[in-house]
């Protein structure tokens, strides 16, 4: 049998599962430390009454004849489909059509599979630092070269950094596609209407793709700042989106995700639509009834109140973060319409050596800003997700240890 080589050659393990890894050893040496988790973004409040009372009921439903359901509709039930619609779309005078949405269980499965649209050849461009499953996907495709010196060679990198603002560049060459996280993960900055359709302006220009994930969106705070691509005019012909319950309502554990793929993104004369429901129809058998049902109620009114005391909650654990470090003369970026805060590491410390230093010394963990590129060095990043006592003590800790 030959093997993916490429899969095969992957360096290091997946970023998330090294930390994991590492914490579990510290933890097992050091059964007595009360560690704080400010690494990966994993929500900690409960799901809101709303959610839970829907899923029961769905639950209930499913143990009767009549309510029982076998495979549900290859991309979602209609419910699901039209309160997205109306909620996420049309509220911010989007028009986006039923056959364009695509229900899943993950932003990270759809971000990692949306690459078996791409050609074997096609050219891949990150802004750099990046959510590692966009390299990942690619690179076990084997679409990007060789991975020599901390970076691969066939893939443009788009840094973002204090010194641009972390507002991306345009690509510098050709490329087919450009993956775009806003509010961004990790750096937890936004970009404005007008620097987003800078982007949509040059996908259009160079017959490109934007592949627009917007899993934080619900944690905007200014109405101006673009909540969806298809925001910015000309942005159906070019970007598809995808969007997520995880970070919105808490659904990290409970799975329910979806794409828009409009019908205008055609490219060599092929419908990426038609592509992405050949793709999904014959490797994905859909989210479950109850838990279509539970995202749902959130867009119910109580629903879209009780999300909001979470998000509100997260937000305060942000300001938290980036008030403490700054006072104590970190600097910090992010973390206003985002639940990431990007902070330089001390001392020019690299991200993993600062990464070491907080497990051993404030038995904080964060994610090092080396694991999400190249532009991530000397960069560190802590999550809002954690609980407010938990993530004032880490702060605390934080700073003690410097
Ligand atoms: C992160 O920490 O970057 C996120 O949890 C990743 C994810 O949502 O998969």
């Amino acid at each position: 049998m030959k093997i993916n080589q490429a899969l095969a050659d992957l360096p290091a393990g997946y970023l998330f599962a090294e930390i994991a890894k590492r914490v579990k050893e510290y933890s097992a040496n050091n059964p007595q430390a009360d560690i704080l988790r400010l690494g990966i973004g994993d929500v900690t409040r409960p799901l809101v009454p709303a959610v839970v009372e829907a899923m029961k009921q769905a639950a209930d439903e499913m143990g009767t004849p009549e309510g029982f359901h076998g495979y549900g509709p290859d991309f979602g039930y209609d419910f699901l489909i039209n309160a997205i619609i109306a909620g996420d779309y049309l509220s911010r005078g989007v028009e986006i059509a039923f056959d364009e949405v695509f229900i899943s269980d993950g932003a990270k499965s759809d971000v990692g599979n949306l690459q078996e649209l791409f050609g074997n050849d096609a050219k891949i461009a990150v802004t750099d630092p990046v959510y590692p499953v966009y390299v990942d996907s690619n690179a076990m495709a084997g679409r990007l070269g060789k991975y020599e010196n901390g970076k691969w060679s066939g893939l443009t990198y788009l840094p973002c950094n204090a010194e641009n603002g972390f507002v991306p560049p345009l690509p510098p060459q050709r490329v087919d596609v450009v993956y775009l996280c806003y509010p961004n993960n990790p750096t937890g900055t936004v970009l404005t209407r007008e620097q987003l359709q800078k982007f949509v302006d040059w996908a259009l220009e160079n017959d490109a793709l934007i592949v627009y994930d917007a899993a934080y969106k619900a944690f905007i705070t200014d109405p101006a700042i673009p909540r969806s691509i298809f925001e910015i005019p000309g942005a159906k012909k070019c970007a598809m989106e995808c969007c997520s319950f995880s970070k919105t309502a808490g659904f990290t554990g409970t799975r329910c995700a979806y794409t828009v793929v409009p019908k205008e993104l055609v490219f060599s004369g092929v419908s990426l639509n038609r592509m992405w429901g050949r793709r999904q129809a014959t490797k994905f058998n859909g989210v479950s009834y109850p838990v279509q049902r539970a995202a749902q109620a959130v867009y119910s009114p109580e629903g879209q109140r009780q999300i909001m005391e979470n998000i509100l909650y997260y937000q305060e654990n942000a300001r938290v973060i980036r008030e403490g470090l700054t006072a104590a003369g970190i600097q910090t970026f992010g973390g206003v319409h985002a639940p990431y805060i990007w902070m330089k590491t001390p001392k020019g410390l690299s991200g993993w050596d600062f990464f070491d230093l907080l497990l051993n010394k404030a038995h904080v963990v964060g994610t090092p800003g080396e694991g999400f590129g190249p532009s991530g060095a000397g960069y560190f990043r802590l999550t809002a997700f954690n609980t407010l006592e938990k993530t004032r003590e880490a702060v605390q800790r934080i700073i003690q240890a410097l």
